[in-house]
Order: C-alpha cells, then sequence, then structure tokens
C-alpha cells in the first residue's frame, strides 16, 4: 500500500493560511513508522533532457538505511520537497524571506509528522534546513555556497562534490539524489538570469545576482553526468595589503607595480586557471588614479573598482537562435568610442588581443588586461596566437613588432602545488632583437625546497636590473630606491 493510501491522505492537502501560527516541529514520537521504501516513486520522463523543473522528483527512501543516513535524508528531504510542493500549487517557487521560511516551516511540520519517522531533534533540523534550501536555494551546495571558507564548487555529476578551501581542492560528502536533482538545481540556478541549458545546448555560463560565475554543461557533453562549476564572488576582494600579508608580493613588488600602472605602462597579468589573475587585475586597477575615466570590459563583471568614474561593460551571449552575441572583441571597440583614459579588459581570449594591442600602441596606453599562460614568454606565445584569431593576416613579425611596442610588463601569477598562489615573475618587455622579443625579468620566485608539512619555501628576489622604462617611472614622480631592484651601487654589498 502507498504511504499515501496509509495515510488517507490527498495528493494536495488543503491549504493552510500563510498568517497561520507556525506549530512548532514534529514530536518524536508519533504516528507508527510507515516503511519509506513505499513512496510512490515518479519516473522522470528521460527526454527531453531539458532542466525545465522536474516538479515530482519523488525518490525512494531506503528503509534499510540508518535512520540519519545521509543517503535516507537526502531521499527522505526529496520526498517531504515533493509534498509541500504539490501543496504550493503554483506558488512553489519560493524566494527566500523570512515570510517563506515561516510558511516552510508550517508545511514542513504536516509533512514530517506524515511521513511518520522518528529522526532525533538535531536531525529533524537538520531535514528542516534540507528542504528549505531544495526549496528556497541551490538543493545540496547551498550549504557550500554559504561557508564563507569556500571560495569555488564543483559538482561532477550527482555522486561527486569538491570544494576549494585556503587553495586547496577538497572532495565533500555532500551528495545529489540523481542527474535529474542536479539538472533540478542547474535550472534553479539559470532560470531566474533568463538561461537555458539542454540537449541541443548543453552549456551555460552565467553570473549569479551576488557576482559568483557558474558555468554548467550537462550530457551528452558531459559524459558523466552534468556538471557546475561556481566561483563564489569574495564580498571582500583581497587587496594589495592582503596580497604581500599573504606573501603573494613582496612590499617591493607592490611598490613596484603601483608606480607601474600610475605611470600608465601597458600590463598584462599571466597566469594559469585559478591563479588569482582577477584578483591581481583588480588590484592593479586599483592603483589607476581617481581623476582618470576608466572602461572595464569583462565575460562576467568580476572587477570591484573603488575608483568613482568606472564603466562597466560586459559581454552578452547569444540568443537561443544564435543571435545576438555581444563579444569581447565588440566591446573593445566600441569602448575606444569612448574616450576611455583606461581600458581594462578581464582576459584576452581571442581576437580581441589584436585590437587591444592596437590601442595600447596608438594612444590608449595604462591598459591591463590578463591571459592564460605559464611563464611570462608563453604569455607572448598566446598573445601571437590570439592575435592572429583576429583574421586579419597580419604576418607573424608584424604581431611580433605590435606586441613588444605595446607591452611594457608582464605580471606571472601562479598557483604552486601546495596551494599558495604567489606573484612569480614580475618581467619587462624590452623590445625586438631580431625576429625576437627580449623579456628581463625584474623580480623571480626562487623556491628552494618544501617543509615536512609539504609547504614549499620560497622567497621573491629582483633581478638585480632595473627596467629600461625607469625614467618613465621617474617623470611620473617615482625615483624608486635601488634598492628595490637589488641593484647593487659601487661600494656597496648586495
Ligand atoms: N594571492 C592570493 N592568495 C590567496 N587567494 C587568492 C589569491 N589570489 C586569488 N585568490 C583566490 O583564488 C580564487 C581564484 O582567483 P581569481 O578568480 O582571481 O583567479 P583567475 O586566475 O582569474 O581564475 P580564472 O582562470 O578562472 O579566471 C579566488 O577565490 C580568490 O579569492
Ligand atoms: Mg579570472
Amino acid at each position: 500500500m502507498s504511504l499515501l493510501k496509509r495515510l488517507g491522505g490527498t495528493a494536495q492537502p488543503p491549504e493552510v493560511p500563510v498568517a497561520a501560527p507556525p506549530p512548532p516541529l514534529p514530536p518524536m514520537r508519533g504516528p507508527a513508522p510507515i516503511p519509506l521504501a513505499e513512496v510512490p516513486v515518479t519516473v522522470i520522463p528521460p527526454e527531453p533532457r531539458s532542466t525545465a523543473p522536474a516538479s515530482s522528483h519523488t525518490a525512494t527512501v531506503d528503509d534499510s538505511l540508518p535512520a540519519t543516513d545521509p543517503k535516507r535524508m537526502l531521499d527522505l528531504s526529496l520526498w517531504v520537497v515533493d509534498r509541500i510542493q504539490a501543496s504550493l500549487g503554483n506558488q512553489s517557487e519560493l524566494k527566500r524571506s523570512p515570510e517563506s521560511e515561516k510558511l516552510l516551516q508550517e508545511r514542513f511540520a504536516r509533512t514530517y509528522q506524515q511521513a511518520g519517522v522518528n529522526l532525533p531533534d538535531t536531525a529533524v533540523k537538520h531535514l528542516f534546513t534540507m528542504v528549505c534550501d531544495e526549496l528556497m536555494g541551490f538543493g545540496p551546495i547551498q550549504q557550500l555556497l554559504n561557508d564563507d571558507t569556500v571560495s569555488e564548487v564543483m559538482v561532477n555529476g550527482p555522486n561527486q562534490v569538491y570544494v576549494e578551501q585556503k587553495g586547496k581542492l577538497r572532495l565533500t560528502p555532500v551528495r545529489f539524489a540523481s542527474d535529474e536533482h542536479v539538472l533540478k538545481v542547474i535550472d534553479r540556478i539559470i532560470r531566474p538570469l533568463g538561461r537555458r541549458v539542454d540537449r541541443k545546448w548543453p552549456m551555460v555560463d552565467a553570473r549569479l545576482p551576488d557576482g559568483s560565475r557558474v558555468n554548467a554543461i550537462i550530457p551528452p557533453c558531459a559524459i558523466d553526468g552534468s556538471t557546475v562549476t561556481i566561483r563564489k564572488f569574495s564580498k571582500n576582494k583581497l587587496k594589495v595589503d592582503d596580497l604581500i600579508r599573504f606573501g603573494s608580493l613582496s612590499p617591493e613588488m607592490g611598490e613596484f607595480l603601483r608606480a607601474c600602472v600610475i605611470s600608465r605602462l601597458n600590463i598584462v597579468v599571466s597566469g594559469g586557471t585559478g591563479s588569482g589573475k582577477t584578483t591581481l587585475l583588480n588590484v592593479l586597477s586599483n592603483f589607476i588614479p581617481e581623476d582618470e575615466r576608466i572602461v572595464t570590459i569583462e565575460d562576467s563583471a568580476e572587477l570591484q573598482l573603488a575608483q568613482d568614474h568606472v564603466v562597466r561593460l560586459e559581454a552578452k551571449p547569444a540568443e537561443v537562435d544564435g543571435s545576438g552575441l555581444v563579444s569581447i572583441r565588440d566591446l573593445v571597440k566600441n569602448s575606444l568610442r569612448m574616450r576611455p583614459e583606461r581600458v581594462v579588459i578581464g582576459e584576452c581570449r581571442g581576437g580581441e588581443t589584436l585590437d587591444m594591442l592596437q590601442a595600447m600602441n596608438t594612444g590608449h596606453d595604462g591598459s591591463l588586461t590578463t591571459l592564460h599562460a605559464n611563464t611570462p614568454r608563453d604569455a607572448l606565445a598566446r598573445m601571437e596566437t590570439m592575435s592572429m584569431m583576429a583574421g586579419m593576416d597580419l604576418p607573424l613579425r608584424v604581431i611580433r613588432e605590435q606586441i613588444a611596442s605595446a607591452i611594457d610588463v608582464i605580471v606571472q601569477q601562479s598557483r604552486l602545488d601546495d596551494g599558495q598562489r604567489k606573484v612569480s615573475y614580475i618581467t619587462e618587455v624590452q623590445g625586438m632583437e631580431g625576429e625576437t622579443v627580449v623579456l628581463q625579468d625584474i623580480f623571480k620566485l626562487e623556491m628552494f625546497g618544501k617543509t615536512p608539512e609539504g609547504k614549499i619555501q620560497c622567497e621573491m628576489r629582483p633581478s638585480g636590473v632595473r627596467p629600461r622604462f625607469t625614467p618613465r617611472l621617474k617623470a611620473h614622480g617615482f625615483d624608486l630606491p635601488p634598492s628595490i631592484f637589488g641593484t647593487v651601487l659601487p661600494g656597496q654589498r648586495r
């Protein structure tokens, strides 16, 4: 017999006025436990595999598992969610608010009682949190998103959820009930943003209202299950002092980079995925003097500038029919007609690199950007490749000359094996010699070994060479002492 029949209930319990005082959470004793294995199972049609809300996701609850087993709790929470959703009718999309929470508390109490399970107090509270997260949040990953120590959440299908904490990846015990459950959460994330994902176009990039960056990719492209990656928006973006305190940057490097930005040098921040490029770009951009007009261009607005005079532009994905795409490249071209004094490009990924180089070479100096590369030399190669993507058919030598005359400094950001994020090089682009672009390291991270705890021991050191653009820094009032560069004057010891 189904649980529903045993309980003599109806699919849609009578509506209860929202204003009714919420009864307390159910008592721990109650009707004789009813085997949850008999909870009706709704089969979700496999096609189309879109993220349309999976309204009935009733799970089977395995009665043989201990009462507070995580899987049993998850299935029970989904069972409760289904019942509550049915009772709410078309009101089932709830926004987090005290009123919604009150309403849920009352519906939860009834449904829990109907389930006839007997859980300890703490487990009932936990179940209620799970139900709230399911109905008003992003399901099983909501608690990870609430945790300030977590910087990134990675869902690799229903059975594997990783987080990044203190620079290290960690597998969590968090699980989804099924791939449909992951899809349901993806839908909750992207639908309010007017985005969708389905078998035909199975990937999406989006930004949450709080600024967090989301990427979702689902089958058939994600072979082992729907995958979600959320880079959480850090409410307090790291400042230069934080980077110095963490040992990501020495005070001398900080002072040097401040001088470079104020002196309108063109700077590229290079680094691997998640190495801290955007964070460093944000720090550098905040050195731009208050009286300059700044235009920022990003795929997904992450930068937080303290200045007043900032125009923020964001690329626009194509509509479902493929029309209406506004790329970073379009925005770079447009920004040059906006009388910018500084152009800050979140990341160069393609043909916009050539437009940026041309802008830097034609009076828009003081521009800043980031790109993916593992060393300053790689960054040059990457700029060459990306410039070719502009489709202008320029000879390599011309592109190389553009790079050599446009870029003044490459700052390399690295994420070390032990999770530390460091600036590993500050390198000057000195110009061309024959066919080669000449690079000169000004600062470099030297590594010595590892502590017994596995922490990499390293130190940032100046190379002893002053940059050729020192006169430009001087012209802007920065007479940096030779000691910053580790330069040895006659009669001095290093
Ligand atoms: N120097 C640092 N020390 C500690 N944490 C850092 C540092 N720099 C960045 N982070 C943290 O590392 C995470 C990734 O940073 P960020 O978004 O800047 O990387 P990214 O290189 O731009 O990544 P992506 O390649 O995905 O664009 C963020 O959570 C950020 O707060
Ligand atoms: Mg970034």
